[in-house]
């Protein structure tokens, strides 16, 4: 379960609350419950982002100096609230979902959630457009969609090769770019004699929030690292074959093809998501969390072209 600071101030009404130390802004609060020390929520009341190191050295992925991580800023004296003897007994405290295998896990769990029930089968959202299988996609509006998800996929990758933290430097080169195979396909297309679009809104919109994001708040910047590329492999994948099959003529595109096993890609990506994250404060990780709701905003935009 989430908690905002305001609901823990609720849920720890009842508890008897005792501060040893409190310095502002690089302080946390440990939320113990009465079994002990086993079931700690650790909040952040900084801004934990804040310290984040830029680009220069020391790239290790775990080591807190790997340019994402914050565990180096955090070492303010903890502000202590234990339970008290007569508070009612509660159910252990509910980790985050997902939590336990890992933070790829949590980022997964959120995204499933936005789906809507027509779209996968974790999906709660409410749909507000015809399911994919009702879409009635033209070559026109594909032909904006790949040239559009081209502009995203430029900026991400030009993103980790540029660096601007050094951990995102982990993320070149993962068998999952998909720049190169667009560039192919569009002059694939063109050869075949379609005009190909100029960049969009959708496109150009999205790809100047994420290299703002890259430069100034890397965990909402790798939520939709995480998004694109994980989002394109699943459902993307899916949606991409239905389309060329009706455009077409079911020729498979370059965008749809990975270089060797790509559950294998996929699995190495996610094995260096967790380890970014691991340096993140709880704070750093709900608000990571916290930016799936953009990305889906942006990729669904992106996704309608096709039935434009
Ligand atoms: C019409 C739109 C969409 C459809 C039909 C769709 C469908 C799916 C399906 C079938 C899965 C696999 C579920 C499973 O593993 O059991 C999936 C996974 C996923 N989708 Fe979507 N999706 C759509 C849009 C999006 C969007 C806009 C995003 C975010 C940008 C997104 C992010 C993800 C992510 C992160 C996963 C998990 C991938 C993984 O576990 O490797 N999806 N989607």
């Amino acid at each position: 379960m989430m908690f905002t600071l305001g609901e823990l101030v609720q849920q720890t009404s009842s508890l008897a609350v005792s501060a040893f130390g409190f310095s502002g802004r690089t302080s946390r609060a440990l939320i113990a419950t009465e079994s002990g020390g086993q079931n700690f929520v650790s909040l952040s009341l900084n801004g934990g982002r804040n310290g984040l190191n830029r680009s220069g050295s020391g790239s290790s992925l775990i080591s807190s100096s790997n340019g994402i991580g914050s565990k180096a800023i955090n070492r303010g004296a903890p502000l202590v609230v234990r339970a008290a003897e007569s508070a009612t007994p509660t159910k252990p405290q509910q980790k985050y979902p997902g939590e336990k295998k890992g933070f790829v896990e949590e980022m997964r769990f959120v995204a499933m959630k936005l789906h809507t029930k027509d779209q996968a089968k974790e999906g709660e959202k409410k749909s507000d457009s015809p399911p994919v299988a009702k879409w009635d996609p033209t070559i026109q509006g594909f032909l904006k969609f790949l040239v559009n998800n081209k502009v995203i996929y430029d900026c991400m990758e030009e993103i980790v090769e540029k660096a601007a933290y050094p951990a995102y430097a982990h993320f070149r080169n993962t068998g999952l770019e998909r720049s190169a195979a667009l560039a192919k396909d569009l002059d694939w297309l063109k050869s075949q004699g379609h005009e190909i679009p100029a960049p969009a809104e959708e496109g150009t919109s999205y790809a100047e929030l994420l290299k703002n994001l890259s430069e100034t708040d890397p965990p909402a910047f790798i939520c939709h690292f995480y998004n694109v590329y994980f989002a394109h492999s699943a459902g993307g994948r899916m949606i991409g074959r239905k389309v060329c099959e009706s455009v077409l003529d079911g020729k498979e595109l370059e965008f749809y093809k990975w270089e060797g096993d790509l559950q294998a890609l996929l699995s190495a990506v996610k094995e260096k998501l967790n380890l970014v994250a691991e340096n993140w404060t709880r704070e750093e990780k709900n608000h990571c969390l916290e930016q799936t709701e953009l990305s889906f905003k942006y990729s669904g935009k992106l996704l309608r072209l096709i039935i434009s």
